[in-house]
């Protein structure tokens, strides 16, 4: 059995996949990771489109320049923030702890206005960037945890966020997608990296003690 470490080592951004389907076990992994990502307040300001169908797939290819993951990948995951209704998800969340943890609404009143506070002092631009932070949080969950268990995956950025909003329709659902992980299983004979050596800094130059 490998440890995290070893798997960490051996996990890359997947150039080439094969489209096999990965199990819906794995999957499941991975999607709960995702959701049990940290956020800033606890507040979750994500929405996770987990793209299954080959159409929808296919739809979006050429706005991630044509990276053939889109297509090749068993499920496409696109990591989407809000971007309006924050009073409503704060509602939520502060109604979701009451009855998560069995508490009154009322006791949580103080938490609720200070995160409404927190959210007042920025424009809308900037809780979507805070927002867009916590997707990258759930991104790093997720690859980790494809890694886990054996699922092959690659981080995307290289995608045009506005033609995949247009796409998928999510200015109309307010949300805006912001980065995307592809996971499935590697064609390790056509993947260029598949058996290239990991390149990191040093660890003498990437820590400083202090
Ligand atoms: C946020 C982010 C965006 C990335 N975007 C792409 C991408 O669009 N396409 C791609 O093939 N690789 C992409 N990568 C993969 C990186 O190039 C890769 O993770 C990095 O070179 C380190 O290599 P490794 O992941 O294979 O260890 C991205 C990685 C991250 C973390």
């Amino acid at each position: 059995m490998s440890t995290l470490i070893e798997k960490l080592g051996i996990r890359y951004a997947t150039k080439k996949m094969t489209g096999e389907k990965i199990s819906s076990e794995d999957l499941n992994s991975i999607l709960e990771a995702i959701r049990l990502t940290p956020t800033s307040l606890g507040l979750q300001p994500l929405k996770l489109l987990v793209l299954e169908s080959e159409e929808v797939k296919a739809s979006i290819k050429a706005a991630c320049y044509g990276q053939s993951q889109i297509t090749d990948g068993s499920q496409i995951l696109v990591f989407t923030v809000y971007t309006e209704g924050y009073e409503a998800l704060t509602d939520k969340y502060i109604q979701n702890i009451a009855d998560t943890r069995s508490v009154p609404v009322e006791s949580l009143n103080d938490f609720k206005q200070m995160i409404l506070g927190y959210l007042q002092k920025m424009t809308i631009e900037e809780t979507i960037a805070w927002a867009k932070k916590q997707a990258y949080i759930a991104l790093g969950f997720g690859l980790v945890a494809a890694a886990e268990v054996g699922v092959d995956s690659t981080p995307m950025e290289g995608f045009n966020p506005a033609a995949v909003d247009e796409i998928l329709g999510l200015k109309a659902k307010g949300l805006a997608s912001t980065v995307i992980l592809a996971l499935g299983k590697k064609d390790a004979a056509n993947d260029y990296l598949a058996h290239a050596k990991k390149v990191r800094r040093a660890s003498s130059d990437f820590y400083e003690f202090l």
